[in-house]
């Protein structure tokens, strides 16, 4: 949850530090820090609450030395509220040693009485502290960071990435990851440490993931990896396929705004290479066997937050397409209730971080029990991929602003390439269903370009609603995930009172809310169609209008009867029932975003949210 960056090199540690916590700084912003051994070997710290900028300030206004050797932090909260005082780093009981922290340490009460017994004083309120004091004690005794680092790390229970530098060993990072991300970046004459390879991408996009239960250490011309005995390990080298401008705002007033433009891009990227004459294949997935994908009988997504949303939308075309069973669960519910698994359940977990603790844990469940693991995700080199029996990338490119938005779109993508790579192989849907299937994906960056050039008519809206203190999102069939999505974004970075719902349960308890003034956002399917459920839908606008509702509708072009029964209608292309919700997301991504800058709200930093949950 929070993000971490390390540097070994040449006298630049601040800027390294500065920036690399700059492209992390969506990982957590209610404190950060930093600490640099400069040229004459001291060891200068400096730590702020408040988001980076304030450290920033800081620094220009009584600068701190430069030096080779350097770690930063940025922090989310955990145990001990953001301060001063709490922000990392923190140091060992000499001042020698600083060392900061990703995750949290469970078992560092019973820690802190032993440290208190021995006479140790605490500066902070964090469990990170007790790390500090046990590392930088051990390393009195060996001499040698690393040797005090294999002493403390096995010790720790719980989650954590920890990167600490020492005073009389300059030259030298050394970290331990177990249950949190941890990357390094290869350089010339210099390597770096992050939590994702946003940390050190502007220097180097030679990278190597670390393994769970790992210590890392590295120096200007070496790296080396051991397990927490000691024994070396064998690391894989990747190429980071995206470049530093990627991952900044380029102009853009917000990296949401930049990211919702991206939503058709990343629906290309993420089909790049995976069409083929005959429809789809998904040669990641030659890891699992095709003889197994034939005999899986049920299919279990797990994920949270956006990405769960985008597997609800994926579940409509996963099970129409492969004829499979498939269920969607929150990750933390899925892990606790003793599902019923089996080596014919295939777990897909989906998650654009890939270090969501949550489905993290769920991941390392289902493999237990027995279930192969799929992974969807965004992010190279991340836990949960490298936890997982395969692997589909989406390429959304970074996603920085915390609500995620272009991801979304790239998860649906990916399990209708995967529905259609299911059909295929399991010979549920003939060439021609398969072909038209791909038609429509390949027509969405095209579209999804049109629904953005409606941008400025919805940044209308939503300075039109500013006062609006609730809102609700309906949608039937698979536009019901996409109001719950509209409802999350809203909530997320508007801090308004959202709720989404299914159309057709609305006379079951929601039209109760229905008083007059009530906004309403109606996803609303194409009439076009035998099965269309268009009459449906506006029979629910009628219901509520009648009762004094304010209707919003997202329709396809065309569509007349919407228009006349709602107050204001945001248009989209046409395209099939499966296909137009991947449209319909985009509006309400705009609307939320527009409607929290008419409000003046920071949209890439909402209160209380991180990007990448790395904490149970
Ligand atoms: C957090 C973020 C959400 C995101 C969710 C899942 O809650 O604020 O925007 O959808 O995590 O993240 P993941 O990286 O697993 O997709």
């Amino acid at each position: 949850m929070c993000g971490i960056v390390g540097y070994v090199g040449n006298d630049k540690s601040l800027e390294v530090l500065l920036g690399g916590l700059k492209r992390l700084e969506y990982r957590g912003y209610d404190s950060a820090g930093i600490a640099v051994i400069d040229g004459d070997g001291a060891m200068n710290t400096r730590k702020r609450a408040g988001k980076l900028s304030v450290l920033s300030d800081d620094l220009e206004q009584a600068p701190i030395a430069n030096g080779a050797t350097g770690i930063g932090h940025t922090r989310w909260a955990t145990h001990g509220g953001p301060s001063d005082r709490n922000a990392h780093p923190h140091l060992g009981d000499d001042g020698k040693l600083a060392l900061i922290h990703n995750g949290i340490i469970e078992n560092y009460a019973e820690l802190k009485q032993e440290l208190l017994n021995d006479g140790a004083e605490f500066e902070s309120e964090t469990d990170t502290e007790v790390a500090a004091l046990l590392i930088g004690k051990a390393y009195r005794e060996t001499g040698d960071l690393t040797s005090a680092f294999r002493s403390v790390v096995s010790r720790l229970e719980g989650a954590f990435t920890l990167l600490a530098i020492h005073q009389d060993e300059p030259g030298v990072v050394v970290a331990a990851r177990r249950n949190s991300p941890l990357v390094i970046g290869l350089g010339e004459g210099e390597n770096f440490l992050g939590s994702d390879v946003a940390a050190f991408v502007a220097y180097t996009r030679r990278a190597v993931a670390i393994g769970q239960d790992e210590i890392v250490t590295i120096r200007p011309d070496s790296v080396l990896v051991t397990d927490f005995a000691g024994n070396e390990v064998t690391t894989d080298e990747f190429e980071v396929s995206w470049n530093a401008d990627a991952a900044d705002k380029g102009g853009w007033p917000s990296f949401m705004a930049k990211e919702i433009t991206e939503e058709p891009a990343a629906v290309t990227n993420t089909l790049l290479g995976r069409l083929t004459e005959d429809g789809v294949h998904i040669s990641e997935l030659d890891d699992l066997g095709e003889d197994y994908l034939k005999a899986i009988d049920r299919i279990t997504i797990v994920a949270c937050g956006t990405a769960a949303y985008a597997a609800d939308l994926g579940k409509y075309a996963l099970e129409k397409w492969s004829r499979l069973p498939v269920t969607v669960e929150l990750s933390h519910e899925f892990r606790y209730r003793d599902p019923v698994l089996d080596e014919r359940t295939l777990v897909v977990s989906i998650s654009q971080s890939g270090e969501t603790m949550d489905t993290l844990m769920a991941v390392k469940y289902a493999r237990e029990n027995g279930a192969k693991t799929l992974s969807i995700c965004n992010t190279q080199g991340a836990t949960i991929p490298r936890e997982s029996d395969a692997v589909i990338y989406t390429h959304a490119g970074p996603e920085v602003a915390v609500a995620s938005t272009k991801a979304f779109v790239a998860q649906a993508v990916a399990i209708y390439l995967l529905a259609l790579h299911f059909a295929q192989v399991r010979g549920t849907l003939g060439q021609e269903q398969v072909q038209h299937n791909v038609a429509e994906l390949k027509a969405l960056p095209d579209k999804l370009e049109q629904v953005l050039e409606s941008s400025a008519d919805i940044a209308a809206l939503a300075r039109w609603m500013t006062d609006t203190d609730s809102v609700i999102f309906l949608g039937r069939n698979a536009g019901f995930p996409v109001a719950m999505e509209g409802a999350l974004k809203l909530k997320e970075i508007a801090y308004i009172h959202a709720e989404g719902f299914a159309a057709g349960e609305l006379k079951h308890g929601p039209i109760a809310l229905i008083e007059p003034g009530q906004h309403v956002f109606v996803v609303v399917p194409s009439p076009r169609g035998e099965n269309s459920l268009h009459k449906k839908v506006v029979s629910n606008i009628q219901e509520i209008r009648a009762r004094g509702a304010v209707v919003l509708a997202i329709a396809e072009m065309g569509d007349a009867e919407v228009a006349a029964n709602a107050d204001e209608v945001v248009r989209i292309p046409l395209a099939g029932p499966l296909f137009e919700p991947i449209l319909a997301v985009a509006p309400l991504h705009i609307f939320a975003m527009e409607l929290a800058k008419a409000k003046g709200l920071d949209v890439d930093q909402p209160r209380n949210l991180a990007k990448s949950v790395t904490v149970e």
